[in-house]
Formats: structure tokens, sequence, C-alpha cells
């Protein structure tokens, strides 16, 4: 049912973390599944992601997109970073099954939320980049009122 190179990716995820004083972050939720993932971006002043981190409440087969996904961003400036596509990483782990799919979505999302976030503590615009829809913010939740 999954590849060798998502096999390798579930049982040896790579880049697995937190990164301190991150120059973006980005968590976002799975609409089908509810599953959450966190990226952690590193950017140099030449806009190079020079470090990334992930960690997620998701399936194996979000663990292994991800895994694969901070490994084809790293090194690549932002605008390289936003082009790398959920179908991209697909391939590059030599296809999921059809009902994971979706799976592979968190980690796209993720990239674009703290790429997102980057720009705006930044105060720069990344061509392309989209205002995520899902992203989550610590502490925004709306409080329960008491009767
Ligand atoms: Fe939720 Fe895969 S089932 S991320």
């Amino acid at each position: 049912m999954y590849s060798e190179k998502v096999m390798d990716h579930f049982q040896h995820p790579r880049n697995v973390g937190e990164i301190e004083n991150a120059s973006g972050v980005g968590t976002v939720g799975n609409a089908k599944c509810g599953d959450i993932m966190r990226i952690y971006l590193d950017i140099d002043e030449n806009k190079i992601i020079r470090d990334v981190k992930f960690k997620t409440f998701g399936c194996g087969a979000a663990v292994a997109t991800s895994s694969m996904a901070t490994e084809l961003v790293k090194g690549k400036d932002i605008n390289e970073a936003l082009k790398i596509t959920n179908k991209a990483v697909m391939e590059a782990l030599d296809g999921l099954p059809p009902v994971k799919v979706h799976c592979s979505l968190l980690a796209e999302e993720a990239i674009h939320a703290a790429l997102w976030d980057y720009a705006e503590k930044n105060h720069i615009q990344i061509d392309g980049l989209e205002k995520p829809k899902s992203d989550i913010h610590e502490g925004e939740e709306e409080e329960q009122e008491e009767y």
C-alpha cells in the first residue's frame, strides 16, 4: 500500500522538532481528519530557508509527507519554496494511496502559513502567497462565555 520511500520517511522522519525564535511559524489543521501540523522556518537575510522543523499530530502519511516537504524546502529561497506543492511532495515519495492524499496538504499549507507569518513579521509581501485559511493562532481561540 505504501512505497518504500513513504515507509522510510515515516519510520525515520527528517527535521522533526522546533526552532526557537523561528523566522516564521505556521500551524494548520486538516479539515478532513482534524489532525494538526506545525512548521518552523529559519530564513536568512537572503531569504533562503536555512533550517526547517515540523511537529504533527497527524497520521503516518502526514509524517512522511512533512518529512519529505521539509527536505525539499531546505536550502531553497522563499519563492522557490512556495512553488513546492503537495503533488511534488507525493511524487518525491513515489505516490500515496488516494485516501491519504489529503494528508499531504497539511505540510504544504503549514509551509505557506509559516511563510505568511515570516512575511507579516518582516512587513514584506511574497508574490503568489495567499493568506492561509486554516492557520491556527495560539491563544486566539474564542473564550467561552460564562453564564
Ligand atoms: Fe489526518 Fe492523515 S488522516 S493527516
